[in-house]
């Protein structure tokens, strides 16, 4: 036997005990009539001790970071304590030691502190994910998967594996395809979601589904997204939304308990999309902090100022926050910068207004009338030492630089805290958005989305105007979940494609398999999806997604270690049937 504790187990009740430990050097002092090491384990860190009279020191100063060693030794008390480690107050007087493997000088400092790039970090990423900080990630994230299996185990879900080399499922993002040996000039394409399998499942006579699933998405990376990434995936038959909803709060509900030891409330509290999108700007709000939109077209309906004039012309809109207690933090240099950021989301300025001993004041006043000022002023129930921005566009502009000049500026001023949980659910998704530069309808979900059952006759007519029974799951202002009852009737299948854009030809060529399955008979089903990662996140309070998965990818999709993608032999491309060409052909 290696070992006979780990190293986070050995307290004063085992003094005087014989022990085996083992792990990784993490850091070797040598303070002459002893050396010390930290001997680091996947579950904490020992110190050893060797002392003047112990023959082992001279083989001990040969030694270095990183070295994999096992030893044997008697548990000691240590002579100045260290309180804030498990075994903080012992030490190993050591007896034997068996030097296992040999060390190289690591590129990177493999402590929590490391001053490493993360460059580097990623491409000795082994090294990396010595580190403890990250070590408990990935003991979260077990935790975590844990706890979902259990509780869904429990509920009677059954634990499926679907294709990864399959047919590609629009979730809305670019596949990522793998070529066909066997049939050249033809491509899988790794799934972005298990979506319609686990449809094909409930049509199967599969009641209750789920899966911790691979998803590949190549799509513009950002800080809560990889390429590939991981689903908490369900899918239910016989059910009705409510149904999907309470097992999923409850689901939530188990894994907050087991990872934060948090009672979160449940039911969660449930949002329209409209109501989340005219009082927040976005389909993700933030509830943590109020600050909400207020709308001001009333305010400027006749209004000179040319900005505000022409956008109430265009069909655009006028919207504002005011920042309660904001004036004297937002100094014009700050006002610039939020400038600048909003641009970012389109909008082509930001006004302002301040309110000091009852007067307001700001560069676009002077183009407001005497009403207009008094109805700003009520409209947005300005007080002393408040500021208010204005933002006039396109609608879609207008919420989305709000939305997002309300997250920032509520994490500058502090309005919220980081354990605060707010769990709730964006419900009623427009089935459909339409894209006037593209001319044509996007599924706002995916195209497999039933209809409210008041609305199926607007796929026809209204398509714009047909609410779906769609959810996302929302906290702290990122979508966490999002899922639907789905489509199980053909009619209403095709229609939406129709509504999409796709004829009769396409809708047989991509989709036949699932026109076809919905006419032998299909239950009533619907289902969600979690993000794995972001759930991870969430709960160990990272900011960075890569932080959450073992072998993650830059955000240009390249895995640092591997060096994957990488150019592959003008062999193996020509038994697939593809050809090199070089940028002039
Ligand atoms: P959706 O596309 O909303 O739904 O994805 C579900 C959840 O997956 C997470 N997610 C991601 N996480 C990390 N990196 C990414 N690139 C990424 N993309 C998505 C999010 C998101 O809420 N098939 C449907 C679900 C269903 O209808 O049941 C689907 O995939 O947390
Ligand atoms: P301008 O007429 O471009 O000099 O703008 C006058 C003021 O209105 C400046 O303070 C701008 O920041 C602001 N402004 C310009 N465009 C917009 C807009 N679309 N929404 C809100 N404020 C704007």
């Amino acid at each position: 036997m290696i070992y006979t504790h780990n190293n986070n187990e050995l307290t004063i009740e085992n003094l005087g005990e014989t022990v085996k430990l083992k792990g990784f050097v993490a850091k070797k002092r040598d303070l002459g009539n002893l050396v010390f090491i930290d001997l680091r384990d996947q579950e904490g860190i020992t110190q050893l001790a060797f002392y003047n009279e112990n023959q082992l020191k001279e083989e001990t100063l040969s030694i270095k970071n990183e070295y994999v060693i096992a030893i044997e030794g008697v548990v000691a008390e240590r002579s100045s304590k260290n309180p804030n480690m498990t075994t903080g107050d012992i030490e190993i007087d050591v007896k034997k030691l068996d030097v296992l493997s040999t060390a190289k000088q690591p590129p990177m400092m493999v402590q929590d502190d490391t001053d490493a790039l993360e460059d580097t970090r990623l491409k000795y990423r082994y090294l990396d994910l010595r580190r403890p900080y990250l070590k408990n990630i990935m003991k979260t994230r077990h935790l975590i998967t844990k706890t979902v299996r259990d509780f869904l185990n429990e509920e009677d879900f059954l634990d499926f594996e679907t294709p990864m080399l399959t047919k590609s499922t629009p979730e809305g993002a670019r596949d990522y395809i793998v070529p066909s040996r066997n049939h050249k000039g033809n491509f899988y394409a790794l799934p972005q979601s298990p979506q319609l399998f686990k449809q094909l499942l409930m049509i199967s006579g599969f009641e209750r589904y789920y899966q911790i699933a691979k998803c590949f998405r190549d799509e513009d990376l950002r800080s809560d997204r990889q390429p590939e990434f991981t689903q908490i995936d369900i899918e239910m038959s016989f059910v009705e939304q409510d149904d999907v909803l309470d097992v999923s709060e409850r689901m939530i509900k188990r894994v907050m308990k087991a990872v934060k030891g948090i009672d979160v409330k449940t039911p969660f509290p449930r949002m329209t999309y409209a109501e989340a999108m005219r009082k927040y700007g976005t389909d993700k709000p933030d509830t943590r902090f109020e600050m909400f939109l207020t709308n001001l077209d009333e305010v400027f309906t006749d209004t000179e100022f040319k900005v505000f004039a022409s956008t109430l012309k265009n069909g655009g809109s006028i919207q504002a926050i005011n920042v309660e207690g904001g004036a004297t933090t937002y100094s014009r240099k700050k006002i610039d910068a939020l400038t600048n950021e909003v641009k970012k989301y389109g909008a082509k300025g930001l006004a302002w207004v301040k309110k000091d001993d009852g007067e307001l004041s700001g560069p676009t006043i002077k183009f407001f009338s005497d009403n207009e000022i008094q109805a700003l002023d009520t409209t947005l129930n300005m007080q002393n030492g408040d500021i208010a921005f204005i933002v006039a566009d396109r609608l879609k502009v207008t919420r989305s630089a709000l939305a997002f000049l309300r997250n920032h500026i509520a994490k500058a001023l502090n309005l919220y805290d980081d354990n605060t949980f707010d769990f709730h659910w964006v419900v009623d998704w427009p089935m459909f958005e339409y894209d006037a530069e593209d001319e044509r309808f996007y599924a706002l979900h995916h195209p497999f989305t039933r209809a409210h059952d008041a609305h199926k006759d607007r796929l026809k007519d209204a398509p714009d105007k047909a609410l779906a029974y769609g959810y996302d799951l929302v906290v702290q202002g990122q979508e966490l979940g999002g899922g639907s009852l789905r489509i199980h009737d053909l009619a209403m299948q095709s229609d939406v494609f129709s509504v999409l854009g796709m004829d009769e030809a396409s809708q047989q060529s991509q989709f036949g398999f699932l026109l076809d399955a919905l006419q032998y008979g299909t239950p009533p089903h619907g289902g969600i999806a979690f993000g794995l990662d972001r759930l991870v996140m969430i709960l160990t309070g990272t900011k960075n997604i890569r932080d959450v998965i073992a072998f993650p990818k830059t955000a240009s999709a390249h895995c640092l270690l591997t060096e994957a993608p990488s150019p592959v032999s003008n062999a193996q491309l020509e038994e697939l049937g593809l050809i090199k060409k070089t940028r002039d052909e």
